[in-house]
């Protein structure tokens, strides 16, 4: 008997297509060790292989569109029958072919249909381009320690308004730099347009990629500039929060999610991209919460790799029952006490930093 002519059933054609339409159209199906979407659109059965082109995300959890098989994980489309590429926005930036997943011939007889297991066609795979190198092996570049000041207030560029803690965050870096041998950037997180992390991670950790899946599918989001800095040029990262019903700024939890990407690498690869760097804190507002704000951070910041200072943050709260913003914009403008001990942190750090890079 000639192997490669050797159908077998699937079913009954009526019944699965009560069943494809009822369920979104795919179905996944597994024959021996075989796992395959099968589809029906427009009069047209399809069969692929399960597994996605990109990262072998599972086709049948996705959806059809179209025609296409959609994956659920980076939302690349396969034409549902040939298991062709599309070119979407998921896909077009970093590839210049997302090739094809494998397929299937089917057919139908009576009222039943057959598949053909030995004769799948053959994968073409997804042709990378390499542009950007976000993903580079991270290695500190020689020179003097590089202390990065990270403002996560929320506020309109255009219309800037004053921040306690981000001047804090600014006067400790203008003293850092004239009074220490250091180079600093200063960095706010409102002149960043950072999209949402999806959560790719809450449906498969391997979903969840390094550079972040976010920054390949759009090459608009400016995350990266915040991943170029933490991961590949910073010793030190000040970060400057004000308390916003009790916790850190929006902006900041926007970029933890995003961070996500760098902290999946340890628990997946256990590959650590951030290696002897050092955070502390600047946090401010008008009412208390200072030791929560700071324990999340500092727990968040240490999950990614980083070291802390003694005494890791500098805090300012006027208290639940004097909250006159006013008063307190002042109060920050005019206190050496707090400008002395912002860059005082700044200090601590940069020599822990030395320390750690020896
Ligand atoms: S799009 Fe399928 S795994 Fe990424």
């Amino acid at each position: 008997m000639d192997e490669n002519n050797i159908w077998t059933l699937v079913g009954k054609t009526q019944e699965l297509i009560k069943e494809l339409e009822s369920n979104g159209g795919l179905k996944e199906i597994t024959f021996e060790d075989k796992k395959i979407v099968l589809s029906y659109f427009e009069n047209k059965w399809g069969a692929l292989n399960n597994k996605c082109n990109h990262m072998g995300g599972p086709l049948s959890k996705g959806k059809l569109k179209n025609g296409c098989v959609v994956c659920p994980w980076h939302y690349w489309q396969f034409n549902h029958a040939t298991g062709e590429s599309l070119t979407v926005e998921a896909s077009k930036h970093f590839t210049s072919t997302a090739g094809s997943v494998p397929h299937f011939p089917l057919k139908t007889e009576g009222d039943s249909l057959f598949i053909n297991l030995s004769q799948q066609s053959k994968r073409v795979p997804a042709v990378y381009n390499m542009k950007g190198n976000l993903g580079r092996e991270p290695k500190r570049e020689p020179g003097p320690i590089r202390v990065l000041g990270l403002s996560t207030t929320a506020m309109d560029q255009d219309n800037p308004r004053y921040s306690t803690s981000e001047e804090l965050l600014k006067s400790a870096l203008d003293q850092a730099s004239s009074k220490l041998q250091v180079e600093t950037k200063f960095l706010s997180l409102s002149s960043l347009k950072i999209r949402n992390c999806e959560g790719f991670y809450s449906k498969s950790e391997k979903a969840c990629t390094w550079p972040c899946s976010i920054t390949k599918i759009d090459p608009t989001d400016e995350m990266t500039v915040v991943y170029e800095n933490l991961v590949h040029w910073a010793d030190v990262v000040v970060v400057s929060s004000p308390i916003r019903w009790g916790g850190a700024s929006s902006l900041y939890y926007k970029m933890a999610e995003r961070l996500n990407s760098v902290q999946n690498q340890i628990t997946m690869k256990n590959k650590v991209l951030i290696q002897n760097k050092v955070v502390s804190l600047i946090i401010t507002g008008g009412q208390d919460n200072i030791q929560s704000v700071a324990g999340q951070m500092l727990t968040f910041f240490g999950e990614l790799g980083f070291s802390t200072p003694a005494f890791p943050f500098v805090a300012h709260s006027l208290g639940w029952s004097s909250e006159d913003m006013e008063k307190n914009m002042d109060y920050v403008k005019k206190s050496e006490h707090l400008h002395e001990e912002s860059f005082h942190l700044v200090e601590r750090s940069v020599l822990l930093a030395s320390k750690l890079i020896g």
